[in-house]
């Protein structure tokens, strides 16, 4: 059967196919992202369907499997995102803005490793000798790093299998071709298919890869959603370019929870782990200033503490500026909308401006109250006493709602030097408040507010 070339459009973001051309994609909203791709798609399903063979089979006694070995990659924030370390076989996308620091990162579990095992550090961006200096700076240096300047995955794959890594890093998934596909390294159908045979290559010869891909928001190449079911982890490093904060987060994984997050400070000889982050978040916290007010969020296991700060003004708009910075803008509108009606505090004139110092993102709920309070305190241009830290869920009533590892919370911020906790009356109940030298208050409506200040 003759193959006949079809043209068709796929979503550079989230690799949504049509057969029309949008400006914005039906699927995730984004502008600008759909391209022009060319596939023998026709050539393609008739040979599928004209394959014949059964699959084999194996009963699940006797498949062998290596009881979660993991390794680990030096970097202890890295290995506890990933849930323990990195699974042999498993395919690791990470993820991150141009400069966000991902082969910095790399080349840091590359000189950890390597004094054990032997890595292939395949590199279609930058050459041998840009590596080495970046090396250089790192402080890498090991015979046990193998580099391969190759953009082509077939060359890619035979230098894995000539080689046998323990560890094989791609960078970036972006720059790497497949042959006979016609379309130019990073658009959807060469990402995806270089994503697919570098699986495939990884499951065949038990070799972990580690594939990073370059988040692009303008959308001239494919981003790393497109690829994102076709791996086993998917981590992000975020961060913004001007600081030195870098979040390392897991957005799926096969091999452990999606809710440990990795905190590094990013300085010239590379990425380093925070052992506190908290200290790091309140550095220069402007606590004495009306509108701010520090809370404590969980990520993932740990409580990390953070200043979110709010200015209201009168606003010159027929509708209210609402903005929220680190923090949902849903939430957001949810909590003045609450403070209105429940609290009695008015601000449907006003502007609503919300931030969390430090670049930080809080998905937390536990923050409600501090976002609530910090509005308030602005509101009321009144200072919330130095010391203070605050946290509690608020429910659509007004309601203090109890929060959990309310326990781990109080007892960071004690560590920390702080001296009253604001906190849900509930989870207050079922602490053991003689155990602190904190002061502990707490309330169970939105109304108790002022008790903040
Ligand atoms: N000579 C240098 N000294 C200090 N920091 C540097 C130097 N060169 C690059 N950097 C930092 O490294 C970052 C680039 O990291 P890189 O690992 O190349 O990012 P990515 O691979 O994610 O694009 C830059 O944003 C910069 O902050
Ligand atoms: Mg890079
Ligand atoms: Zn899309």
């Amino acid at each position: 059967m003759a193959s006949k070339t079809t043209v068709y459009y796929v979503c550079t973001n989230c690799g949504a196919q049509s057969t029309k051309w949008y400006g914005r994609c039906p699927e995730c909203g984004e502008w600008n992202t759909l391209q022009e791709e060319q596939t023998e798609r026709k050539a393609v399903s008739k040979k599928a369907s004209s394959h014949s063979a059964s699959a084999k089979t194996v009963s699940l006694d006797e498949v062998s499997y290596d009881s979660d070995i993991r390794y680990s990659t030096g970097i202890e924030e890295f290995d506890r995102v990933l849930g323990g370390g990195i699974v042999g076989g498993s395919v690791i996308l990470l993820g991150g803005e141009p400069g966000a620091g991902k082969s910095t990162l790399l080349l840091q579990i590359c000189g950890n490793v390597c004094d054990k095992a032997r890595v292939l550090y395949v590199s279609g961006e930058e050459s041998s000798s840009q590596i080495k200096i970046r090396a250089k700076r790192l402080g890498v240096d090991t015979p046990n790093l193998l580099i391969a300047n190759e953009t082509d995955i077939t060359s890619v794959i035979n230098t894995v299998r000539e080689h046998r890594p323990d560890l094989c890093i791609i960078d970036s998934i972006q720059t790497m071709e497949v042959d006979g596909i016609p379309s130019s390294a990073g658009s959807v159908a060469q990402v995806r298919e270089s994503a697919s045979a570098l699986t495939k290559c990884a499951k065949a010869e038990g070799i972990p890869f580690i594939i990073v891909g370059h988040v692009n928001k303008d959308g001239a190449i494919a981003g790393p959603k497109v690829m994102e079911h076709i791996v086993d982890t998917v981590l992000y490093l975020e961060g913004d370019r001007y600081l030195a904060l870098r979040i390392l987060r897991s957005a799926k994984n096969r091999y452990g929870s999606t809710n440990e997050i990795g905190m590094f400070d990013m300085t010239d000889k590379g990425l380093f782990g925070i052992a506190n982050p908290s200290m790091l978040l309140l550095e220069g916290a402007s606590t004495d200033a009306p509108g701010s007010c520090v809370t404590c969020a969980m990520e993932g296991t740990r409580p990390i503490m953070a200043e979110i700060q709010a200015l209201t003004t009168k606003s010159s708009f027929s509708v209210p500026r609402r903005t929220a910075d680190g923090l949902d803008f849903n939430r957001a509108n949810l909590l003045i909308a609450v403070l209105e009606k429940r609290g009695g505090y008015m601000l449907s004139a006003l502007d609503v401006y919300l931030n969390v110092i430090g670049g930080l993102n809080i998905g937390d709920t536990a923050s409600d109250l501090a976002v609530a309070a910090s509005i308030v305190s602005s509101l009321l241009d009144k200072t919330i006493p130095a010391g203070t830290v605050v946290f509690g869920e608020i429910g659509l009533g007004g309601e203090i709602r109890t929060v959990t590892d309310a326990v781990k919370r109080v007892s960071e911020a004690e560590k920390l030097g702080f001296t009253r906790c604001v906190l849900p009356a509930g989870s207050l109940k079922k602490m053991d408040a003689t155990q602190y030298s904190m002061e502990l208050i707490g309330i169970s409506n939105i109304k108790d507010i002022k008790k903040v200040f």
